[in-house]
């Protein structure tokens, strides 16, 4: 059986803001995401990121989506073209406590090669949506995060995704391992596994889920969290946690057809104050 990451784990593993604290103390993370088709995609990632912690945050774009995110997000910056400077190592990365890649990019030629770039880095990696594509990982010093939702996770290891739904935990673990990398299986119950074989389940989230961006807002929390934690595994986990914990909040007077995923990042202040 697979343990649950409990609200007691939760509360003993949030980090307290330190009154001393300023920006550097949580430190830049960097966020490659959105293109011309999805800008909305570095928008909810962009949220989720500054509403989990992070000290600063500086979104790679292209150069056409950063006037849609200014008005909504101006805390953020930018690092233009971002994805495009990164695939040509025309950039220094290594000031970033964390770089998470992938919401609203296209699984093409020059997001490879960037990735490429990033794993070359020894900050944590999380790669999401089209970031996410069959390959090997070298063994590095910091995390390599996967976040991918089931169709994704067939993408990169051929498994298929029928088997896969009916032993979920099991097969997240087995490819955790075998990549070397930590896996974010989403969906119901979603799956944290890391390399070393420990293996949680999270018990929060519902069907309000299941509507397109919402993964966005998870990727860019799971930044935000990178940046404010000790601890690298308790970020993900919650990460995972709260995002699913905002739905559970939306749907206790809400119907879960309604949810909108830039609304989860509007509830999350509640929501992170009751397990402070
Ligand atoms: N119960 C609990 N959680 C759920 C449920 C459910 N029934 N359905 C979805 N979720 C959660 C997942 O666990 C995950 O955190 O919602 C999130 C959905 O994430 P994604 O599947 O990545 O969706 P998202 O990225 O927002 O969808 C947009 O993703 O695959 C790409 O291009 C594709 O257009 C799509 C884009
Ligand atoms: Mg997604």
């Amino acid at each position: 059986m697979t343990s649950f990451w409990t609200e007691e784990n939760v509360k003993s593993t949030l980090p307290k803001r330190e009154t001393s604290a300023h920006k550097g103390t949580y430190g830049t993370g960097l966020l490659l995401a959105g293109s011309e088709d999805m800008p909305g995609a570095a928008l909810l990632s962009g949220l989720g990121a500054m509403r989990s912690g992070i000290g600063k945050l500086e979104i790679g774009t292209v150069e056409e989506v950063i006037p849609y995110v200014v008005p909504i997000l101006p805390e953020a910056t930018y690092l233009r073209n971002g994805l495009q400077k990164t695939a040509e190592d025309n950039v220094d990365l290594d000031k970033y406590k964390a770089i998470a890649a992938g919401p609203g990019l296209e699984p093409v030629e020059e997001t490879e090669k960037a990735i490429h770039q990033l794993l070359k880095l020894d900050c944590p990696v999380l790669l999401d949506a089209g970031a996410l594509s069959e390959r090997s990982y070298k063994k590095r010093q910091s995390p390599v995060i996967l976040t991918p939702h089931p169709g994704e996770f067939s993408k990169i290891t051929g498994v298929d995704v029928k088997e896969l739904q009916q032993n979920r935990p099991h097969l997240a673990s087995v490819w955790a391992k075998k990549l070397g990398v930590t896996i974010v299986l989403k969906g119901n119950e979603t799956i944290c596994a890391f390399p070393n074989g420990e293996v949680w389940a999270n018990p929060t989230g519902n069907s309000a889920l299941a509507k397109g961006g919402t993964g966005d807002t998870l990727t860019g929390m799971m930044l935000g969290m990178l940046c404010c934690h000790k601890d690298w595994k308790h970020a993900v986990l919650n990460a995972v946690y709260l995002h699913g914990a905002c739905a559970d909040k939306w749907s206790e007077k809400r119907s879960a057809h309604t949810m909108l995923a830039h609304e989860l990042t509007e509830l999350l202040p509640e929501v992170w104050k009751r397990f402070e």
